[in-house]
């Protein structure tokens, strides 16, 4: 057994009394504008319910309170006004469109459905009509039979792209913009006004409603959409509304779901209707990797032997035919394999060996190949087949990292660049603008062709109507527990079968079209899980139980009960250490009761210590530094360690190191990165290379960096202007808030490791030098320093040493005694004692 290393360390120093001092520096500072932030104030709003929520810049919303008559009179109104749009030729048009759609035929089915049942399923494929029209099909049911009866119907969509995206959509079926009758609300965004009656929401903004309305009493009609998605969320309210639906006997439930396990939500409702929209798609041919690489003649350049040799060996062929797996190495972006002959690769990986072709990896981990996907897209529109030149191209990513690193590679590209005015290429993830986001639906001009590079956001959520090739990279970002780290993290993983079949259906939406798959058809068959696991399986369940302990009604009953009741429970020990961890994060109490910290987790949807540190961050005035090691926490460090070239990287990362931090390290290293991007995309990323930084990783840090920061601006610890007009993506994405008054003490990296204390204890090591060997200190007792020799020898289990990633590795004595540490891990690494 190797032994546990701790790795992403930081050493502290006094920082008792420098929060201390800090703290006494006044409350002014911790929320200069508000003051909201003296402990007796956070007490008193957490008595009272969450009066903070609403103190952030974020509601737009327009709805001035109505008396009941005024209502009714608006409820008039809209009726008179839509009876007068119907007659245009405008309409006409539109309504032409939607009685296309699968979902129309069964228009009066679905109502009657509805009429009858308190709850409801609706199943249909992707596409069919499920979120544009069934809304509409119970809001023009009220228009014809109006009987004075109010209507108020929220849609609830998995992300808010979705929700403003559908929204736009289906007001502009009905010629309005959105915010009339129908309207959106999603976090920091909305668009609604007194006469909206068709809300599109995301589900997290439906669960804080029920915070202060739990029995939604103006709400007639919920309609959960895309509920196969599974999402920790969506369960959620699913359980929500069960527990509603004796109370409101007026109010129904639709669900919505992709033709995946219907019957599994129909059972959890007692058995209720399934109504399945029957769907219309073309025949799809499939090429897996191994067809793939045969049409286009892709070869491996990557100066390896192994692949070189493989490439013109008959065997290479048989093995790929026998359902082995091929090894596909790119030496631009992924500098790790760069250059290895047969011997490293049998070194570096156990199952390798060249004589057999046994080997079972490629494009492993997140490594993606552009090289090759750029062949692919050269095939498409010029090799010889007998396949559509015409059509959008839809090419499935695992993340925005992948996205823009692709998109970046393809805009300069002589073929498919902008120079050439053949092709648009359009990123689709789900932080993108709305303007950014209509322009996936509209029609090219000119003629050109797009390519759309997308998340699996474009498997269910988004319709691309005429698109006729996909290329599926198999992967996807998917949210686990991270035992080394005790926290939630964001993986890349493989996709499932469901998935890339899905993935495939998305090609043959308007005519036959073709599915390329860049992973073999042995690996499909053999290695993919049928379906994905739900994610309340997969994700550690702080954040359900915080949103249990707010929630009225649910807040009362035992966590246990609660979570048991969900439509596919999570085991109890995954409960047990979900309350463990609370607890020593602060945010529940012994007795189990939701502190004021935990009041405030509970409002950020992301890991409790992460979430932690964020608060800190923007409490003691160095959000920015905060945020920017919370989203590398998040995401991962942007430091690589190419194979061979170890030294030199440690070296380069040396010259960033300091305060013996490793974070504090990755900050100064963002920052610098942040400057050259300034200067120019090229400066970046040369930087970036020179310094054994991934650029994409870079990217993806600054993305969620931005999306933290919108949470915090959400709940009112920070007031910043974000306006969605600014671009999510690329460079000029981070807000600069490092001048503002948040950022008060962004330089005081001492208060800063003292606040990263805070977000990650009892994740704590005594230092034993000079041994270069640490004892865990705060899961057990502080051993004296005069008895840790004895210890280390009696227990050598507790014994940690420093990860050779660390900056602090090559120190031998340290200022202080204790330092803080961000995952421990197991490596090959022996102990000898
Ligand atoms: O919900 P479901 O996947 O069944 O379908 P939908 O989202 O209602 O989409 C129905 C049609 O509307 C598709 O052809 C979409 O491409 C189109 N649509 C659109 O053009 N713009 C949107 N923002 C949303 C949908």
């Amino acid at each position: 057994d190797g032994i546990p290393c701790v790795y992403g360390v930081t050493e502290l120093l006094n920082n008792e009394d420098i929060i201390k001092e800090h703290l006494k520096t006044d409350v002014e500072f911790l929320h200069p504008k508000q003051k909201l932030f003296s402990s007796e104030i956070i007490v008193k709003s957490f008595k009272s319910r969450p009066t903070h929520y609403r103190k952030g810049a974020t509601s737009k919303d327009n709805k001035r309170r109505l008396t009941i008559d005024e209502i009714a009179k608006e409820d008039e109104r809209i009726i008179r006004d839509f009876s007068e749009k119907k007659l245009s030729s405008k309409y006409g048009e539109m309504l032409g469109a939607r009685k296309k759609l699968p979902a129309w035929t069964l228009r009066n089915d679905i109502l009657n459905f509805i009429q009858q049942s308190q709850v409801v399923v609706i199943s249909g494929e992707t596409g069919c009509g499920k979120s544009t029209q069934v809304p509409q099909f119970i809001l023009d049911d009220w228009i014809s039979n109006y009987n004075q009866k109010h209507l108020e119907i929220v849609c609830t969509q998995p992300r808010r792209i979705s929700a403003i995206g559908v929204a736009e959509r289906v007001a502009n079926e009905r010629l309005e913009n959105a915010g009339s009758t129908v309207g959106y609300q999603i976090r920091l965004e909305s668009k609604v006004s007194s006469r909206t009656r068709l809300t599109f929401c995301t589900t997290g903004i439906l669960l804080r409603r029920l915070e202060s309305e739990p029995t939604l009493p103006n709400v007639t009609h919920i309609i959960v959409d895309e509920v196969h998605e599974r999402s920790d969320e969506s369960d959620f309210l699913l359980l929500i509304l069960k527990d509603l639906l004796p109370l409101r006997s007026d109010l129904k439930v639709i669900l919505m779901s992709a033709t995946l396990n219907a019957v599994l939500f129909s059972e959890y409702f007692g058995d209720i209707p399934v109504i399945n929209i029957p769907g219309r798609t073309f025949p799809v041919e499939q090429y897996y990797l191994e067809d793939i690489l045969e049409a286009t003649g892709y070869i491996l350049e990557d100066g390896s032997e192994y692949c070189r040799k493989m490439k013109n060996d008959s065997e290479y062929i048989d093995a790929v035919m026998a359902g082995n797996e091929l090894t596909v190495i790119k030496p631009r972006d992924n500098i790790r394999d760069e250059n290895l002959t047969v011997q490293q690769m049998m070194a570096r990986y156990e199952d390798f060996s060249p004589k057999t072709c046994k080997t079972l990896f490629l494009m492993d981990s997140d490594k993606i190949n552009n090289d090759l996907i750029e062949t692919i897209l050269m095939w498409i529109v010029n090799g010889s087949h007998d396949y559509p030149k015409s059509g959008t191209i839809l090419v499935f990513l695992p993340g925005i990292g992948e996205i823009t690193s692709l998109y970046d590679q393809l805009v300069v590209h002589e073929e498919f660049g902008r120079r050439r005015r053949k092709y648009i290429v359009l990123p689709l993830h789900s932080s993108l603008t709305s303007e950014e986001q209509a322009a996936i639906f509209s029609k090219p001009k000119n003629g050109e062709r797009k390519i759309v590079i997308s998340t699996n956001l474009a498997e269910t959520s988004v319709t691309i109507d005429d698109c006729v090739f996909v290329i599926d990279s198999g992967k996807m970002k998917e949210k686990h527990f991270d035992s080394n780290r005790n926290m939630e993290s964001l993986e890349t993983v493989w996709v499932t079968q469901a998935n890339g079949l899905q993935r495939k259906g998305r090609a043959g939406r308007v005519m036959p079209g073709v599915c390329i798959h860049l992973y073999t058809r042995h690996r499909f068959m053999n290695h993919f899980l049928p379906q994905p696991i739900p994610e309340i399986h997969r994700i550690p369940l702080e954040q359900l139980v915080l949103n249990i302990k707010v929630l009225p009604g649910l807040c009362e009953r035992d966590v246990n009960e609660v979570l048991g009741s969900f439509i596919e429970p999570p085991i109890p020990e995954n409960i047990t250490s979900a309350i463990g961890r609370l607890q020593s994060v602060g945010a529940i109490d012994k007795a189990d009761n939701l502190t004021p910290l935990g009041h405030h987790l509970a409002s950020l949807p992301v890991d409790v210590r992460i979430g932690k540190l964020m608060l800190y961050g923007a409490m003691f005035g160095c959000v920015d530094a905060a945020l920017t090691i919370a989203a590398c926490l998040s995401h991962k460090n942007p430091f690589v360690s190419p194979f061979g070239k170890r030294d030199e990287a440690h070296k380069k990362k040396m010259t960033f190191s300091a305060h013996f931090s490793d974070h504090i390290t990755v900050l100064i290293a963002y920052k610098k990165f942040l400057e050259m991007c300034k200067k120019s995309p090229a400066a970046a990323r040369n930087f970036a290379n020179e310094n054994y930084l991934s650029h994409r990783a870079l990217f993806t840090i600054a993305d969620i960096k931005y999306q933290f920061l919108e949470l915090l601006v959400d709940i009112g610890f920070v007031s910043v202007d974000l306006s969605r007009n600014k671009r999510r993506t690329g460079k000029d994405l981070v807000q600069d808030i490092t001048g503002s008054e948040f950022n008060a003490n962004g330089e005081n990296f001492r208060l800063l490791s003292s606040i990263l204390c805070a977000a990650l204890y009892p994740n704590i090591v005594k230092v034993l030098t000079p041994s270069k060997t640490y004892i865990q200190s705060a899961v057990g007792a502080v051993p004296k320093q005069n008895e840790a020799k004895d210890i280390k020898f009696a227990t050598p289990k507790e014994m940690v040493f420093m990860h050779p990633s660390s900056v602090n590795y090559t120190i031998n004595s340290f200022p202080s005694a204790y330092l803080v540490y961000q995952e421990k891990v197991r490596t090959s690494k022996i102990l000898h004692l």
